[in-house]
């Protein structure tokens, strides 16, 4: 075991452990989406056996060729392997997973249609499909997003069956979502009041060939706030230096240069200070608006109240980019040509989900501009949500005849971009830097108007 806690305290103790003489553990993972996939290749190459079902036949179809239904990179690779070693399969019937000792959890909760709270009921329609494969020593491990107080309900649930349950986090970024599930910075244990060291004993066994890192075993109730908590920080610290951006505007700052200044306060920290367009993806904005609904519930709505604001400041900077593409174009913008570099929420990812470049692409379409969309991997996302979109392969296509170039996923293609032979093909060398990542001086001295946010 080379799992090691951050104090005495949470330390894995030395003494012998019920799976130390098992190398192997058998492992089911429930739902094989963007998280859930990249555990259960992740898994098997940590050397279990492992089952991935998922009710998507079609998914699960792609995962058994070792082709990830979405772009991950070195999630493929990591298919092939464990598929090639007998290691990994994948299932859409339940009963693939009678074997296993722990079930991992990995549904999604998405944001329920006309409220900000989580929908449940794959997390709870998982659960009930598991329960002919639950018995007395066998693990239930939560890793989805989900409301406080989730897995004491389930646990409570599953109870009759003998089975045990733990909440165990997940905090995997997609891009990088391999390193982050085979490299984690940190793990969180949300053990249950009875059965706790057995869970334990369980985890450990699933961990063990981990690198070193910090280990935080807990109650279930702090295992499940730990990830709300940090996903609510990180769109604070985002928010937070776009309403900098706000401000910045008004008096003629520069927003870079002051998240420059700040960051190298160690409390305060560089990263996650890139003001633009705003954050995006399947689990910033839905998580703080479900924490909202759940402290709502719980009667201490007030604590978070802070993340309306947070979640106001993030909107208002698609608001801020469309308003920037209608004042450069003047008031005839109807019809006039524009390029949107960028549909996917964040680079490395095809996740188009709450996507701010999205957002920006279909508002210009609907107030009538001419809207020439690209990205290098989240067309087809794109195209299933909002087909009425122009959609072209390449960043050169886009910018043929374009007034406006908006950057708002900033691949690295696109801040890679030569503004010499981008001037060339473009109607008007006017670009909206929407991310804040293309180099300002070159870009100017090769005949651009350059407008970034915030600066
Ligand atoms: C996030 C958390 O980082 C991860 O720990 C958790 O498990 C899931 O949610 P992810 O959604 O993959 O991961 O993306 P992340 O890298 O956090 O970026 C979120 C959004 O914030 C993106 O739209 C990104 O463009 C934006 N962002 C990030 C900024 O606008 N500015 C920044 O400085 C950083």
């Amino acid at each position: 075991m080379t799992v090691r806690g951050i104090s005495d305290a949470v330390r894995v103790p030395a003494r012998a452990r019920l799976w130390d003489s098992v190398d192997a553990v058998r492992i089911s993972v429930i739902g094989c989406g963007y998280l859930g996939a990249v555990h259960a290749a992740a898994m098997a190459a940590l050397g279990h056996d492992v089952v991935g079902v998922d009710v998507d036949a079609a998914k699960v179809e792609s995962l058994s060729r070792g082709e990830a239904p979405f772009f991950e990179p070195g999630l493929d690779e990591l298919l092939a392997a464990g598929l090639a070693a007998g290691k990994l399969r994948f299932a859409t019937d339940f009963a693939a997973a009678a074997a296993a000792q722990v079930h991992f959890l990995a549904v999604g909760t998405p944001q329920l249609k006309g409220s900000r709270g989580a929908d449940m009921s794959f997390v709870y329609a998982a659960v009930d499909a598991l329960a002919p494969c639950l018995r007395p020593g066998v693990l239930v491990v939560g890793k989805s997003t989900v409301p406080v107080g989730t897995a004491a309900a389930l646990a409570e649930r599953i109870g009759p069956t003998g089975a045990l349950l733990a909440w165990n986090p997940e905090f995997l970024r997609e891009g990088f979502a391999v390193k982050d599930t085979l490299e984690p910075d940190r793990i969180v244990y949300g053990l249950p009041g009875v059965g706790a060291d057995q869970a334990r004993e369980l985890l450990d066994a699933v961990y063990a060939k981990l690198p070193e890192c910090p280990l935080i075993a807990t109650d279930y109730a702090t295992a499940e706030l730990v990830k709300v908590a940090a996903n609510s920080f990180l769109a604070t610290k985002i928010s937070f230096i776009n309403a900098m951006a706000e401000v910045a505007e008004a008096v003629g700052a520069d927003v870079t240069q002051l998240a420059d200044a700040i960051g190298h306060d160690p409390r305060i920290g560089r990263r996650f200070l890139n003001a633009g367009v705003g954050f995006g993806g399947g689990c910033l904005p839905k998580d703080i608006r479900a924490f909202q609904a759940r402290a709502d519930e719980l009667g201490v709505g007030r604590a978070v109240e802070f993340l309306d604001q947070v979640d106001a400041i993030n909107l208002r900077r698609r608001e801020r980019v469309v308003e920037l593409v209608l004042e450069t174009l003047g008031p005839e913008y109807q019809g006039h040509r524009v390029a949107v570099l960028g549909l996917a929420f964040k680079p490395e990812s095809d996740d188009v989900r709450d996507s701010p470049a999205l957002d920006v692409a279909v508002r210009l379409h609907g107030l009538g501009v001419d809207v020439v969309a690209t990205d290098p991997h989240a067309i087809d996302n794109a195209r299933r949500l909002h087909p009425q979109l122009a959609f072209v392969a390449t960043a050169e296509e886009a910018l043929a005849g374009a007034e406006v170039v908006v950057l708002v996923t900033e691949w690295a293609a696109y801040r890679g971009l030569d503004p010499a032979a981008a001037a060339k093909l473009v109607a008007v060398p006017v670009v909206i830097d929407g991310r804040n990542c293309l180099d300002v001086p070159a870009w100017r001295a090769a005949g651009w108007r350059y407008l970034g946010m915030g600066r």
